[in-house]
């Protein structure tokens, strides 16, 4: 409407005038009374054919339990222990915070409505001890650009949660930010299923995520990363792993990624990075690589890595990176090792040997004070067996006599027979 505006004036300020001259004359007082280079709320209606015609504005109601700005188009439902979406939602939304309710459920479209909430682009349900999110569940949402569902102890998310219930026909999303942080099933459940398969599934269904640039999976105890969960997302610029429990990263596949830019790799478990990993981070042409706070293994799996990281301007903070194993390359600083340090034990990998060395010494150590203590004692020693042997063969010549009497027919008879 702005555009047909601007138009007027060009085509004929005549024409126009004499439009507004007419309204004058219809008592349109309060459209008149502005300049020509009128705003766009105004203008509109100084347009006689839209204003004629055209619906009724739409009533912008707000649900009660929230907080409504149609000037910023922001919705808040905060903390208001809501069990449901809110039905009525303003059709202006543009930017919803569903944080911190009890919704536990999302079904499939729970945000669809008459007409769709075309403009919704951020939504955030941190915090909703959502449990299961439906295949569907975002669906008729158009303009979905960020969608956080962090902090939910989601134990049945649908492969099909992000790409609609039909896969066959569903409109990839075009979700560009996913933030999928802490999500912390109980241990008991998560234990049944798993959890890593479950994301990794939602991650790759149905191409939808393809245009997704930022994916945050950070302190989820994820333990492995499913080979393909990165399979389906090409434009990937930033994913975040921070705090999981990764072990390794020898089945993931980075090559896909060619527009990573930041991968933060902090808080893991990682023990070392192996050539085909390093190889496909050196290929990334954009990537930085964080690799903080992980219990780096120095031992002969590791050259291949401090080589690398001598070289590479992929990693950074390189050297800030330790070792944590073995014990006597605690602290030590990667980029300062050279081949000579890092070895293996043949039979035993180094952590096992050191506990190894210490309980053999341990048990030594023990049996030495126990031999000590019987030489030092032989003499009591001596007395105590003999008691001891007396006192057994006074027992057990008791305990035949009382065996004999027990094996006696007549006595069994009698017991049994006071029984009934
Ligand atoms: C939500 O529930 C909690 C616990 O039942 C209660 O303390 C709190 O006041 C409720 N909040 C609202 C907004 O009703
Ligand atoms: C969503 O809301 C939570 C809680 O208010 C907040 O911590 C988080 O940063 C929000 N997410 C986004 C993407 O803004
Ligand atoms: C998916 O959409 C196709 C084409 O519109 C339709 O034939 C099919 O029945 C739908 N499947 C489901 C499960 O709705
Ligand atoms: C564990 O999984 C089995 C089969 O998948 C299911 O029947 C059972 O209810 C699950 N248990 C829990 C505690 O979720
Ligand atoms: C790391 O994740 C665990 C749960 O997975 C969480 O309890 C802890 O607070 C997180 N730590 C940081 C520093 O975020
Ligand atoms: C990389 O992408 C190609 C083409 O899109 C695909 O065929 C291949 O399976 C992908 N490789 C990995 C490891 O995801
Ligand atoms: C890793 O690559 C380097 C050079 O690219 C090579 O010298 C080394 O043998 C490789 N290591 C393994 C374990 O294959
Ligand atoms: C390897 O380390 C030792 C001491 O830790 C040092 O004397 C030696 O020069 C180093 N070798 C190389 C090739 O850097």
């Amino acid at each position: 409407m702005p555009g047909g505006c601007s138009r007027g004036p060009a085509a004929g300020d005549g024409r126009l005038r004499l439009a507004r001259l007419a309204l004058v004359l219809l008592g349109w007082v309060s459209s008149t009374s502005l300049p020509s280079s009128a705003s766009s709320s105004t203008s509109s209606a100084s347009l006689p054919a839209p204003a004629a015609s055209g619906q009724p504005p739409l009533p912008g109601r707000c649900p009660p339990p929230c907080e409504c700005s149609e000037a910023a188009r922001t919705v808040k439902c905060v903390n208001r222990n809501l069990t449901e979406v809110p039905a009525d939602l303003p059709p202006y939304v543009r930017n919803l915070f569903l944080t911190g309710n009890q919704l536990a459920v999302l079904p499939a479209g729970a945000f669809a409505r008459r007409p769709p909430l075309a403009d919704l682009a951020a939504l955030n349900l941190s915090g909703n001890r959502l449990r299961e999110v439906d295949a569907g569940a975002f669906e008729h949402l158009p303009g979905l650009r960020q969608l956080d569902l962090s902090h939910n102890p989601l134990i049945d998310l649908s492969p099909f949660a992000f790409s609609g219930s039909n896969a066959s026909v569903a409109a990839p999303s075009l979700l560009v930010e996913l933030f999928l942080n802490r999500l912390e099933p109980p241990a008991a459940e998560r234990q049944n299923r798993s959890f890593e398969g479950m994301v990794a599934a939602a991650l790759r269904a149905g191409h939808a995520l393809r245009g997704l640039h930022r994916l945050e999976l950070a302190s989820n105890q994820l333990l492995y990363l499913p080979r393909d969960a990165l399979a389906q997302l090409p434009g990937l610029r930033h994913l975040d792993l921070r705090n999981n429990s990764l072990v390794s990263l020898t089945h993931v596949s980075f090559r896909n990624l060619t527009h990573l830019e930041s991968l933060h790799l902090e808080g893991n478990a990682l023990k070392v990075l192996r050539n085909g990993t390093l190889a496909e981070l050196q290929s990334l042409p954009h990537v930085r690589v964080f690799l903080d706070d992980n219990p780096w293994v120095c031992d002969c799996h590791m050259p291949d890595m401090v080589a690398w990281l001598k070289e590479t301007e992929v990693v950074q903070g390189k050297g800030r990176l330790t070792c944590a194993f073995p014990e006597k390359m605690r602290h030590r600083v990667l980029l300062e090792l050279n081949s000579s340090d890092l070895d293996c034990d043949p039979i035993l990998p180094p952590s096992l040997q050191t506990s190894y060395v210490f309980l053999g010494i341990v048990l030594a150590l023990i049996g030495a004070i126990f031999l000590l203590v019987l030489y030092l004692n032989r003499k009591g020693i001596k007395k105590w067996m003999h008691n001891i042997r007396d006192a057994c063969r006074d027992h057990m010549e008791g305990y035949h006599y009382r065996y004999e009497i027990n094996a006696d027919p007549r006595l069994t008879n009698l017991s049994s027979n006071s029984d009934v």
